[in-house]
């Protein structure tokens, strides 16, 4: 790889104990030789991931706890001076995505979570390190947004709302900052990881979305390329490019193109958003 500036660095992961970020933490450790500080709730999760290491598991240091949880944010900063670490880079991971529903029968208190795990978490994070994260010559951060903040996704208003507000959050932090630091905006397609495991899935549903994403492992390669290059926006997959692209171009045609087919679909966790397919008004701008 061109670029090794995160080599033997200091990495805050969260949501390091699953998915996007464990494998990201994965490359980092192995390939990079960093010292990974990973977030989460699961200890569990960490300590089959510590065996899963192997030689390498003393790199990985994990902390659990709720990432939108500012205190505990706090704590941690408490817990890195103590302990005399300076990070290198954060990466903002740890998300979740509520089950499909449609906008009004959504809970608040879904919206409330949501916002909370996938966009307060990331200013919590900065808002507590960043005085750290000043004192080393990189101080990155790095934002994992999704292409759900790209177009309009209907089903998902909670989910798409929290990626659009940590878009636009980042995207300020980007140029406020300049040159100064790198700040990555990573807004991946879709991939099977456990990011849907509030979604009871049939084999159907299952295949279906096997078909139109990209593997795991594959996705993960293409993001550390992006952060390695310290490219400010990568929007890695194919339905994410399409999304894009589309939204862009037609976001009238793109917005009902993806509900159309959503609906057509006829799968079962889609249920709660469609009541008929047939209203051909429906979503139309009035
Ligand atoms: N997979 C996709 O298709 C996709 C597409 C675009 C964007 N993304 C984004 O990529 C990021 C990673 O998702 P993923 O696909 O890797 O999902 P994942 O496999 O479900 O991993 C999510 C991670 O976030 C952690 N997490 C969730 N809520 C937390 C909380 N309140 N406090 C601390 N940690 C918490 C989980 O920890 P525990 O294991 O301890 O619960 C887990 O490590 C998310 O921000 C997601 O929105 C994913």
């Amino acid at each position: 790889m061109a670029k090794r500036w995160l080599d033997n660095k200091t990495i805050i992961i969260t949501g390091a104990s699953s998915g996007f970020g464990r494998l990201l933490a994965t490359s980092l450790i192995q390939k990079h030789g960093c010292l990974v500080l990973g977030i989460g709730r699961s200890a569990e999760k960490f300590a089959a991931f510590k065996e899963e290491l192997g030689s390498f598991s003393d790199r990985l240091i994990p902390h659990c706890f709720d990432v939108g949880d500012r205190a505990a944010w706090a704590a941690f900063r408490e817990t890195l001076v103590r302990e005399g670490i300076t990070p290198d880079c954060l990466i903002n991971c740890a998300g979740i995505m509520p089950p499909f529903n449609a906008a009004l029968d959504t809970p608040i208190e879904t919206f409330e979570k949501t916002m909370q795990t996938n966009f307060y978490a990331a200013l919590y994070g900065i808002e507590a390190l960043k005085d750290l994260l000043a004192k080393s010559s990189e101080g990155a951060i790095v934002n994992i947004d999704s292409s759900a903040a790209l177009a309009t996704i209907v089903g998902t208003a909670p989910y798409t709302a929290s990626k659009a507000a940590l878009c636009h959050y980042t995207q300020c932090l980007q140029y406020e900052l300049g040159k100064k630091r790198y700040v990555g905006l990573i807004m991946p397609g879709f991939s099977p990881t456990a990011i849907m495991r509030d979604i009871k899935l049939n084999e159907k549903e299952e295949r279906m979305l096997r078909r139109f994403s990209t593997p795991e492992d594959k996705m993960v390669k293409k993001i550390l390329r992006a952060i390695l290059h310290k490219r400010k926006r990568c929007i890695p997959g194919a339905d994410a490019k399409f999304m894009y692209h589309g939204y862009r171009l037609f976001p009238r045609t793109t917005t009902k193109a993806i509900r159309y087919v959503l609906c057509k679909s006829g799968l079962p966790m889609f249920e709660n958003v469609f009541e008929s397919c047939d209203n051909k008004n429906q979503g139309d701008e009035r």
